[in-house]
């Protein structure tokens, strides 16, 4: 009988998972480093939170992890950070575009520095890491560890297709990565680069605690879920994980719910 441990799938590989200190993205990034790649840690704020989740990461015995901070809205922190990852890793074969804030209003009341701080963290942001991330694939060629020059992984949400009233910036930000994806995807397969979004529904977080963290907010919530209950960071983790990998390797271009049937429009199961 065969005792040996499956080879982990993303072992060799080195990833860069933004916005890595907390929810989905910790997530991410404790999965990929538990199937093996190096990882990245980025964080804008609270170093020690970022230093305590490496600190477990390097403790597991899979991948290794580095914490490195930048906000990705900023061309010279993507600049930095890439240039960081890549000094410590050599190259990177895996970036999580992941970061994303929600700045919500009603859209009478909204200013515009609540517009422009989300359309800077999730849509610019996802653009800088996009570019940085392709030019480096493209720079270093391909390498004997996976069958792609490179890998990048949008999180986007449910809300590139649901409308969110009061939260008009935010959704916008989510049906622009939806182009951003597809547009890029579109033109990087040829140089053997897959280009993919996460999309999840309500997954218990900071991001949405008000939305789960009394028993009557998480019955509300649950009425949009078919599948009847919140998801977890894990949930989108091991997506995260499978699309990284070559078992995904003719995907490309696509958009995969992670979201307990939340875009099956739920009200039609009675009504319509
Ligand atoms: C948002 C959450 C929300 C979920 C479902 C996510 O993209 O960040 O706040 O609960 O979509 O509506």
């Amino acid at each position: 009988m065969n005792t040996q441990p499956a080879p982990k799938r993303l072992a060799g590989q080195n990833a860069l998972v933004t916005g890595a200190n907390s929810g989905i993205g910790e997530g991410i990034a404790r999965e990929l480093a538990a199937e093996g790649a190096n990882v990245a840690v980025n964080y804008v704020v609270q170093p020690e939170t970022a230093e305590a989740i490496c600190d477990d990461i390097n403790k597991a015995g899979g991948g290794k992890a580095i914490a490195i901070q930048g906000d990705v809205s900023k061309e010279d922190d993507v600049q930095a950070m890439f240039a960081g990852a890549i000094k410590q890793f050599g190259t990177l074969d895996i970036v999580c575009s992941n970061a994303g804030i929600q700045r919500d209003a009603r859209l009478v009341d909204m200013t515009i520095a609540q517009w422009e701080q989300v359309i800077g963290v999730n849509l610019t942001g996802a653009f800088l890491c996009a570019r940085a991330a392709a030019r480096e694939f493209t720079r270093r060629g391909m390498r004997d560890v996976s069958r792609a020059l490179g890998k990048i992984i949008f999180t986007s949400s449910v809300h590139q297709e649901i409308p969110w009233g009061g939260h008009c910036n935010y959704a916008t930000t989510k049906g622009g990565i939806m182009q951003l994806m597809e547009s890029i995807a579109q033109e990087l397969a040829p140089r053997k680069i897959r280009v993919n979004s996460i999309c999840p529904g309500a997954i218990e977080t900071a991001i949405n605690r008000k939305a789960w963290d009394t028993p009557q907010a998480a019955a509300a919530l649950e009425k949009l879920i078919p599948f009847g209950r919140i998801g977890v960071p894990a949930d989108v983790a091991k997506v995260a994980a499978w699309l990284a990998s070559d078992e995904s390797d003719y995907i490309c271009g696509a958009s995969i719910y992670v979201d307990g049937g939340m875009t099956l429009y739920p009200g039609f199961a009675t009504g319509g």
